[in-house]
């Protein structure tokens, strides 16, 4: 899979990926992940990308133009499933699509920055907006390594067995159960003897129960939309 990342902080996202699963999976060749900076494709010799808004009005705007002349160009190399932009006002990010854009080919993301971007590239280069949340943050670079992270992880191969995804929290609906490790107790602290107890079945049952248990209490909305499906 390849993610193709427009951003006029590029910076910002060096540090996400220059670490973590996402660095190994590019490294093993599962994930490509491409960042441009906005401003190569600027109209003005000042490498300036936003301007004012027309109307009036506080903060600059993204351009329409550069953002085209880069999508324009991807598009001419290859074909993209979607082209998402980042955006507080767009639909929730969930697993169930970090899920879906894990099985797509190519995507092109891109971050928007200031006041916002010129709407015209919403209504005509853009096929998807999302947010990470219902908070404002001050650009889409960090909601960007959000999505890439959770969509490469996904990748067959992107992580070790040790690690397998398909146990993460959410990807059946549910919290997980607590997980301990060694000493069995510390400073009085014990571990549930379930878990010493060797007896996969109980285990199993144990965790089951846990997992209702903490996403009654923590989630419960996830349940209620589990019924609903
Ligand atoms: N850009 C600024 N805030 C954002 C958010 N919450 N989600 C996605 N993009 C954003």
């Amino acid at each position: 899979m390849r993610i193709d990342i427009i951003s006029v902080m590029p910076e910002l996202l060096e540090g996400p990926f220059a670490h973590s699963i996402i660095k190994r999976a590019v490294e093993r060749g599962v994930a490509e992940v491409v960042v441009h900076n906005l401003r190569d494709y600027s109209v003005k010799s000042t490498g300036r990308v936003d301007d004012y808004p027309y109307g009036g009005g506080a903060g600059m705007v993204m351009q329409v133009e550069p953002i085209d002349r880069l999508i324009t160009k991807l598009k001419g190399e290859r074909r993209y499933d979607e082209v998402i932009f980042m955006s507080p006002d767009g639909e929730r990010f969930t697993q169930g699509m970090a899920n879906g854009l894990s099985l797509m080919e190519n995507i092109i993301i891109l971050c928007g920055h200031y006041k916002g971007v010129d709407y015209r590239v919403r209504e005509h280069l853009v096929t998807r907006e999302v947010s990470i949340g219902d908070y404002v943050l001050t650009g889409g670079e960090l909601p960007a390594a959000v999505v890439a992270d959770a969509v490469v992880r996904l990748l067959p191969g992107a992580m070790g067995d040790e690690q397998s995804a398909l146990t993460d929290s959410f990807q059946d609906g549910m919290v997980e159960a607590p997980i301990y490790t060694r000493p069995a107790e510390y400073r009085g602290w014990r571990v549930p003897e379930v878990l010493l107890s060797g007896h996969e079945r109980r285990i199993e049952e144990w965790r089951y129960e846990q997992s209702v248990e903490r996403t009654r209490r923590l989630r419960p909305e996830l349940l209620t939309m589990n019924n609903e499906q």
